[in-house]
């Protein structure tokens, strides 16, 4: 049963991303099957030539957009899938506020294809990326997954809505077993230094600026705001190392595999920690300085959000187990030895 299950063939769309290709690495070294579609519109797909460098397997990777219907038609006739685990979509909260239109047909429109196409498959087995950010402002923390969900912007509305969609499915047909995964605030990179995050053009997130300040890219990082209510007054969220995120997909895809049902759990650590603590154990990290100041608070920010990660164990028997230090030394490893992310280096 368990040999069976480790050959499964799994559908990762999406693969070539920042979460993505942390997880493609972890389903080879478990054993699984890896088929990879992405548009590539925020990757490249160097990162999964580094994946195969580290596992030393090939990974078939099929260059499509999920809302192409031909082409998804063509790969699920091509291949016979066990599982998909769906991480495509775009992600950046501002951008969703500027292009609403373009975030509810990819994120949304892409899943419907998606769906469609696996129900005519008859596979009806699938992980889904969903976000801490369906929770928008939350009541209270730690935040457990019965939180009201009132997300605040299109991007957050677009994951609720998926939510919504995979909910009606469960109900209308009871053998799908669906994994809803929201995430807290994923950072980091694997411990190789060969693949992480390669944020295009500003980065939206706290650490990869940080980053890209640490190796000189730029010149200071802007502290949204220190009056806030926390500890130091600067934000306080759940950071999470990526490869336990890519773990928490592994463990999601067996539970997924081996019984059907709907089930949300939240993937974080269950810790916050402030932007000022951040800088801090980055500085540390790196031996670098890190100048900031601090500016007007970003709008639609939230002063702390941080997960209950209590269902995750009950569930899938996950915890997170990397520290705030190794988050730091690992994504500063990736971060300096690719100053300028994939692009700096051939191969
Ligand atoms: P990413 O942008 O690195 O990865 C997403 C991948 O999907 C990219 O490689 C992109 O090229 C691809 N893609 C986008 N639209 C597509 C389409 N229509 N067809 C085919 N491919 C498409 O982002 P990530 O950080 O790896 O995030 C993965 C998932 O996790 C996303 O759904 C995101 O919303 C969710 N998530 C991310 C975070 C975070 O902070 N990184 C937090 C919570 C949830
Ligand atoms: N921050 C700064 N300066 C920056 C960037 C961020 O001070 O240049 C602060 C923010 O104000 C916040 C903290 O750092 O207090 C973290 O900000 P991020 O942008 O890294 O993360 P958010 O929690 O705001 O949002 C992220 C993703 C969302 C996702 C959410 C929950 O961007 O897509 O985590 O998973 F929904």
């Amino acid at each position: 049963m368990m040999k069976e299950r480790q050959s499964a063939q799994i559908l990762v769309t999406g693969g070539a991303g920042y979460i993505g290709s942390h997880t493609v690495l972890e389903l080879i070294t478990a054993g699984f099957g890896v088929v990879v579609v992405d548009n590539l519109s925020n990757a490249s797909e160097q990162s999964l030539q580094r994946v195969t460098e580290l596992t030393g397997q090939a990974i078939p990777f099929v260059n499509a957009d999920l809302r192409d219907r031909s082409a998804m038609v063509a790969l699920f006739q091509m291949n016979r899938f066990d599982a998909v685990i769906h991480f495509a979509g775009l992600k950046a909260v501002g951008e969703s506020v500027s292009k609403p239109v373009a975030y509810w047909d990819n994120n949304v429109g892409g899943t419907l294809v998606l769906l469609e196409s696996m129900e005519r498959a008859g596979i009806r087995r699938i992980v889904f990326s969903s976000s801490a950010t369906v929770y928008g402002d939350p009541q209270r923390v730690p935040i457990d997954e019965a939180a009201a969900i009132q997300p605040t912007n299109p991007y957050g509305r677009t994951k609720a809505c998926i939510e919504s969609i995979l909910t009606d499915l469960a109900t209308s047909d009871p053998s799908w077993a669906i994994g809803t995964l929201r995430y807290f605030n994923p950072v980091g990179a694997h411990l190789s230094g060969r693949i992480g995050e390669d944020p295009r053009g500003l980065p939206n997130n706290l650490m990869p600026f940080i980053a890209q300040v640490a190796v000189g890219r730029r010149e200071r990082l802007s502290v949204f705001g220190d009056d806030w209510d926390t500890r130091d007054g600067t934000g306080l969220r759940d950071y999470l190392h990526v490869v336990d995120l890519a773990l928490g997909h592994v463990d999601s895809l067996r539970r997924v595999l081996q019984s059907p049902g709907h089930w949300t759990v939240n993937l974080g650590t269950g810790t916050g920690y402030t932007v000022l603590e951040v800088i801090r154990a980055f500085e540390r990290a790196s031996g670098r300085s890190i100048p900031f100041e601090i500016v007007n608070r970003r709008s639609g920010d939230i002063a702390s959000c941080y997960a209950d990660p209590a269902h995750a164990l009950a569930l899938l028997g996950w915890r997170a187990e990397r520290p705030l230090d190794q988050m730091c030394e690992d994504h500063w490893r990736w971060q300096s030895n690719n100053p300028s992310g994939f692009a700096s280096t051939q191969g």
